[in-house]
């Protein structure tokens, strides 16, 4: 069975992106095995770090994105583009030079916000870090959740039928796709 990890572009505890990730695990099919990653903990990189002294991190954190099969990243947007510590996650994991742990790994964006176009911004500019990092992404269904405020019911589920079943056929395309885009772990 597929693993994937989630990796939320929010460090904020209530934020609503980790809500929409935690119903995109609730709302998957039965062939993924889906766990939320962390990236709190991950110091911002800097290459004078590499080799002895590295951060433990940065390796724990390398050693994660390594075992998994592929990456579902759920995102909030920062200035019209990705947040700082979700690309210094991507960063992280991309080097040193020649051990990009997130190469060949098939991925999927789902992007929200309290503004009307959903964050936008934030999933396209992922999107081209994505192919930078040599990952093969989902390109339909887009994902892009607006008006993230009146999304949620107080257990912090997803309202709305339509929705939850828009989401629903997002994660059986992410499966297919995982499925499809599968290779060894480099
Ligand atoms: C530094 C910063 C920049 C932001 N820029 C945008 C933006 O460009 N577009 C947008 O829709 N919301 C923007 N917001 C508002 C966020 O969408 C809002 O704070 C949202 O709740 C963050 O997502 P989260 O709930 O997952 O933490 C920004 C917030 C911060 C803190």
């Amino acid at each position: 069975m597929p693993q994937v990890i989630i990796i939320i572009g929010s460090l904020r505890k209530a934020a609503f992106s980790r809500k929409l990730a935690n119903n995109l695990i609730s709302l998957a099919p039965p062939s993924l095995t889906l766990r939320i990653a962390e990236i709190i903990q991950l110091p911002l990189y800097n290459p004078d770090l590499e080799g002895a002294g590295a951060p433990e991190a940065w390796l724990s954190f390398r050693a994660v994105v390594k075992a998994t099969d592929a990456v579902l990243f759920v995102t909030p947007e920062h200035n019209r583009s990705v947040p700082a510590a979700l690309k210094n996650a991507i960063d992280i994991a991309s080097r040193p030079r020649g051990q990009n742990m997130w190469t060949g790994k098939p991925a999927a964006v789902a992007s929200i916000s309290p503004g009307a176009i959903g964050a936008f911004g934030s999933n396209n500019h992922l999107r081209q870090s994505l192919m930078a990092v040599n990952m093969p992404t989902l390109a339909q269904p887009e994902v892009y959740i607006g008006g993230a405020e009146t999304v949620f019911d107080a257990a912090g589920s997803v309202a709305n039928e339509d929705t939850r079943s828009f989401l629903a056929t997002f994660m059986n395309a992410f499966a297919d796709w995982v499925e499809r885009n599968a290779r060894k772990n480099v």
